[in-house]
């Protein structure tokens, strides 16, 4: 069931438009991210939806009421929303203690103070972090505080989490801690929740769908593994993950198979997806990953030369070159530089028009 719609969003900042005609329907319970480099138009969404910011045209409405529309001059305050928001600096109030951080949204909102202690007792224990109400943010860790920040959000019983990289503070290791912690509390509560990254590894392993952005427009919405393995431009085959682009030619077409002309006089066959024509100048996209010196039967195999192997932790990266570009390949085993067999198969690969090439 659509939860939260945004209908033909833009926005403008003077003339310069940040976002362009976005449209995308939220399921209930759904987690969903918005990934894309610094200045995408991420936070720009986010303010949009938690009411900080109106769109310039178009409709956003949450189970099926009209919560903005610059059209019919609908517009509802953040409080109104009932949206539960952390931002990208998480923002405590220093001068208060954790519990009163937490109690502050609840007085806002006339809860009774007996209410008030019982849900920050329980969102204190959600986030793991009974015992600790009484100190200050200033002694407590990043990571900590992120949690309360987390649970500020949770306490009044939010309709949906809006949460800007609300882990951007915390080192590599306690990232990868509150990550899961994270997505366990999300599904705990069933809450619809939209995320904003603009780290790939986060969306891969938190989103039930990730609508991927560039320049104030989505480039494709889909699973993470859709994204990963199906993506729908160069852009989002090199942003999510990293991709080896090989231009070329369709030669010819022979059942479910398309064969490439490629750099060098080589050649590869790959499973037709359709919509391509002999004559019609292409991309390869293949990711590093799948392209290897372990030879497999049914493999394309591609002749390169071999610049340098370097260990990168549990296999090694082949720098190489091929048609006079740079080319990544990853093994299992050091190879000396020179020329070197690579193979990848024909279903590991992804065809894009040569067109669809724009410079980001
Ligand atoms: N109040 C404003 N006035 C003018 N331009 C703005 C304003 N706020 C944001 N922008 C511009 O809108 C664009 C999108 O900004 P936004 O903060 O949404 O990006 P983002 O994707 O969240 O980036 P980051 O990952 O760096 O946080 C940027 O080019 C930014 O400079
Ligand atoms: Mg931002």
């Amino acid at each position: 069931m659509v939860e939260l719609q945004l209908s033909s969003i833009a926005k403008y900042y003077g003339n310069v438009p940040v976002i362009k005609t976005f449209d995308l329907a939220i399921n209930k319970g759904e987690f969903i991210t918005l990934l894309g480099s610094s200045g995408c138009g991420k936070s720009t969404t986010l303010a949009m939806i938690a009411g900080l910011e109106a769109p310039s045209s178009g409709e956003i409405s949450f189970q099926g009421r009209l919560l903005a529309s610059a059209e019919k001059k609908v517009f509802v305050e953040p409080e109104a929303r009932g949206f539960g928001v952390v931002f990208q600096s998480y923002a405590l109030w220093p001068h208060m203690t954790v519990e009163n951080n937490l109690a502050f949204p609840l007085r806002v909102r006339n809860i009774p103070a007996a209410e008030q202690k019982h849900r920050i007792a329980q969102t204190l224990e959600l986030v793991g972090l009974t015992g600790l109400g009484t100190r200050y943010p200033g002694q407590l860790s990043g990571g900590q505080q992120q949690r309360v920040g987390l649970a500020r959000a949770l306490v009044y019983q939010p309709s949906m989490l809006l949460l800007d990289e609300p882990l951007s503070n915390l080192d590599a290791l306690l990232r990868e801690q509150a990550r899961v912690w994270l997505k366990e509390i999300q599904l705990r509560l069933g809450i619809t929740t939209l995320y904003v990254t603009h780290d790939q590894t986060e969306a891969l392993s938190l989103s039930d769908r990730i609508v991927v952005m560039k320049n104030g427009h989505i480039e494709q919405v889909g699973t993470p593994q859709d994204i990963y393995e199906r993506p729908a431009t160069p852009f989002v085959a090199e942003f999510v993950g990293s991709a080896n682009f090989i231009p070329g030619t369709v030669s010819g077409e022979a059942g479910q198979e398309l064969h490439l002309s490629l750099p060098e006089q080589q050649t590869a066959r790959i499973r037709d997806p359709g919509g391509f024509k002999p004559g019609d100048r292409i991309i390869l996209a293949v990711r590093p990953e799948k392209l290897t010196p372990e030879n497999e039967p049914s493999g394309n195999s591609l002749s390169v030369g071999l610049k340098r192997s370097i260990y990168v932790g549990e296999r090694f990266s082949y720098e190489c070159e091929f048609g006079g570009k740079n080319l990544q390949a990853f093994g299992k085993f050091p190879l000396s530089e020179g020329r070197v067999n690579l193979y990848f198969s024909p279903l590991a690969a992804t065809l894009f028009p040569a067109n669809a090439m724009v410079p980001n």
